[in-house]
Parts: C-alpha cells; structure tokens; sequence
C-alpha cells in the first residue's frame, strides 16, 4: 500500500475555478483577481456575487437583508447563554435548513440567503445572551453583510470606517481553497447532501483553534506581552515550552499571506487604539526573528489571523465572535465549493491504513 499521508497535503482532490492559493509567492487570487485590489476596491458583496457566479458584477452587488424566522430564533432561544457563539451560529443554520425543507442539488439562491442570514444569527445570539431581541434588520438598510453584522450586535449603524474595516476583513476571509472547513463542506456535499447539513459540517471544523479559533488566540498572546520590552523573554518561553505562536505559520504559505499584508493595512487605517497596533506591529518582528532561529528549516511568517485580531478588535468586536465573524465570511467561500462540488464532483472517500490486530479469534 503506498505510504500514509494524514494532512493530505500535495493531494489533489478537486478541480476548482473559485480561488488560486500560491504558497510559494504568497499570492491569493479569487477567480483571477488579487486579494489586495479586491479588499482595496472592492466589497464583501461584490466579491459574494463573484465567487457566487464567476464574474466580478457589473454593478455593486448588495444582498438583501434577513430577519431571523420562527425556527432559527427557537434554536437560539433554547442555547444556554454561555453556549459559544460559533456553536449558535451552527445551531442556527442547521434549524434555517430544517425549516428550509432544501432541496438537490444546493442552488444560488440558497447560498445567497444562507450568506446574508448567518449576520443575523451571530448578531441575534449575541443579544439574546445578554437579554437583550435580536434588532430589526430593516433598519441596517443601504448597509452590506459586513455592516449588518456590527448592526445585528450592538443594534446600531456602525460608523463607516469600521463597517469599511470589517468589510475588507470579510473580503479577506471569504474564501481560501481546500482548506480543513472547505474541503468538509465538499464532503459533505459530495454525498449528494444539502447546503446547510455542509455549512453546519464546515462551521465544526472551523471551530479548531488550528483554523478559525486562532485570532481571539493572538488577542491572548498579545495581551499577555502587554509590552515590546516583554516580547522576547515571552516568545522564547512559550517556544521552548513547544507552544505554537498563533497568527503565525501556514500550511500552504511560504512567505507572508498575503491576507495579513492587506489587513495590516486596513489596521493602519483604521481610527483606533494605536498602542496596540504598535505593540503587534512590534511584536511581529520579535516573533518572526525568534520562530526563524527555532525552526531554520521551516519558513513560518505571519498569517491572516495576527492582523486580523487588531482589525476584528478595532471594529469592536468582543474577542468570543472573532471566530463567528469568521464564519461568516467564509460562508460565501464554503457556498461556492459547495455549489461546484454539486456540479462537478465525485463522492469523496479516501482510504486508510490498517494497522489494527490481525485476524483472530472472539475470547468466548
Ligand atoms: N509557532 C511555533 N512553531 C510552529 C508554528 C507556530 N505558529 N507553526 C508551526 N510551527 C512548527 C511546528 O511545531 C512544527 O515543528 P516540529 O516539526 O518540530 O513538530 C513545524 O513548525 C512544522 O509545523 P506543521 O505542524 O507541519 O505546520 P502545519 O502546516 O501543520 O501547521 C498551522 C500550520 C497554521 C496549523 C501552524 O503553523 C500553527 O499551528 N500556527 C498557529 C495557529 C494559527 O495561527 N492558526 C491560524 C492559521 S491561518
């Protein structure tokens, strides 16, 4: 049997025309497009239509905003307050597919209503666990998925700076290849079952804190430096203790992600706590000469998450949805592989390796 590869990394398991993920020249494109024009020119809208159906719209795409309907609120209703907003999130699209009676194969217009309902389910737990309704979607009207989000929690419209800042964050998360959570919503998809039964499956893997979880974990980390004087002492400890510093290091990329180069710069540009975009502007240097000295063998740069926690942090988001933001992004790229899987695709099923006992006798 040929050797066990069990991150199936050089496995190719699909075709794809969604995204380009080049590791080696930390280059991210979606259907041709940079990242970096994309999150500069573009919104998460216009780029949900892009990945959607394959072109860039011809004018800016906005969709319509959801309220919460009797069944998604229920299983909200019935969380426990201390439930993790990323499990309400799944909770909520399982009970939107239920009531949803979806269909085969999964259509635009499912993913489309999925994508502009997931602000209102994140937002809406946020609010019920403090006590407080969910907030009438009608008014964040003229505002995008992002925008709806921030309105969907605090229940108010967002100033445009921070709704421009979590808009270039979702273009950057909307979508990245085969990833752990988009490749489980092409298995999931690959069985011939519906688009929500995939985004529920793909919210699970997201969960793991070596792929969505990491940037209330470089929150963390920073908080804990507090200072660049503490920098090296701390990173050197937490190496030597084998512990991984999050935000940093990539399975794909050798080099910077491009996604932490474009939200470094909407962290720059963003009105907001300057200490602490110097102290992780600060941090990054000590980290990334200290990781080249204790893994020379191994390229590990900062990844989309470093960045993203000052943004996610700037916007004013508590850092327990950093993840669910995630999520919500990531949505629109979980629905475009689920649409092509459904298109084009095989059942999905690998083998393994056995290597449990021979064959033997049941000690009756
Ligand atoms: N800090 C310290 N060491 C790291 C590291 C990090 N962030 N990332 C990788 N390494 C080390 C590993 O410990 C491993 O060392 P070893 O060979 O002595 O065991 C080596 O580099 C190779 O790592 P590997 O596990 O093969 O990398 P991967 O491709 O499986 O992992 C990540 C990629 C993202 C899971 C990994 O870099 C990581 O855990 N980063 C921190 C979490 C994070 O930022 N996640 C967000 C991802 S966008």
């Amino acid at each position: 049997m040929a050797d066990v590869n069990p991150g199936l990394e050089g496995v190719l398991a699909a075709e794809t025309t969604i995204s380009l993920v080049d590791g080696s020249a930390g280059r991210l494109l979606y259907r041709g497009y940079e990242i970096g024009d994309l999150a500069s020119h573009g919104t998460f809208d216009s780029v949900t239509a892009l990945l959607l159906e394959g072109e860039w719209p011809a004018a800016p795409a906005s969709l319509p905003p959801a309220a919460l309907d009797e069944p998604v609120l229920a299983a909200l209703h019935g969380l426990p307050p201390a439930a993790a907003p990323l499990d309400a999130l799944r909770s909520g699209v399982s009970a939107w597919g239920a009531a949803r009676g979806l269909d085969r194969p999964p259509t635009p217009d499912e993913a489309r209503e999925l994508i502009a309902l997931a602000p209102a389910i994140v937002g809406g737990f946020a609010r019920l666990r403090n006590g407080d309704d969910p907030v009438d979607p009608a008014g964040a009207d003229g505002l995008g998925v992002a925008g709806r989000l921030l309105h969907a929690i605090t229940g108010e419209v967002p100033e445009a700076s921070r709704e421009r800042a979590l808009d270039a964050y979702f273009v950057c998360c909307a979508e990245h290849g085969l990833n752990a959570s988009t490749f489980t919503a092409r298995v999931v998809t690959s069985t011939q079952s519906d688009l929500a039964s995939a985004v529920c499956g793909a919210i699970g893997a997201l969960k793991g804190p070596l792929h969505g979880g990491a940037p209330s974990g470089v929150r963390d980390q920073l908080t804990q430096i507090g200072s660049v004087e503490h920098a090296e002492r701390w990173i050197r400890e937490a190496l030597g203790r084998g512990e991984r510093l999050m935000g940093f290091g990539h399975r794909i990329y050798r080099t910077t992600d491009p996604r932490a180069e474009a939200l470094r710069r909407v962290a720059e540009g963003l009105a907001g706590d300057e200490a602490w975009l110097k102290l992780a502007i600060d941090v990054e240097d000590v980290a990334l000469r200290l990781l080249a000295e204790h893994k020379p063998n191994r390229v590990l740069k900062t990844n989309v998450e470093y960045y993203a926690s000052v943004v996610l942090d700037g916007v004013g988001l508590p850092p327990d949805l950093y993840t669910p933001a995630f999520a919500v992004a990531r949505t629109a790229g979980w629905c475009a592989h689920v649409l092509e899987q459904a298109e084009h695709g095989r059942l999905i099923r690998p083998d393994a390796a056995y290597v449990g006992p021979a064959m033997r006798p049941l000690p009756l």
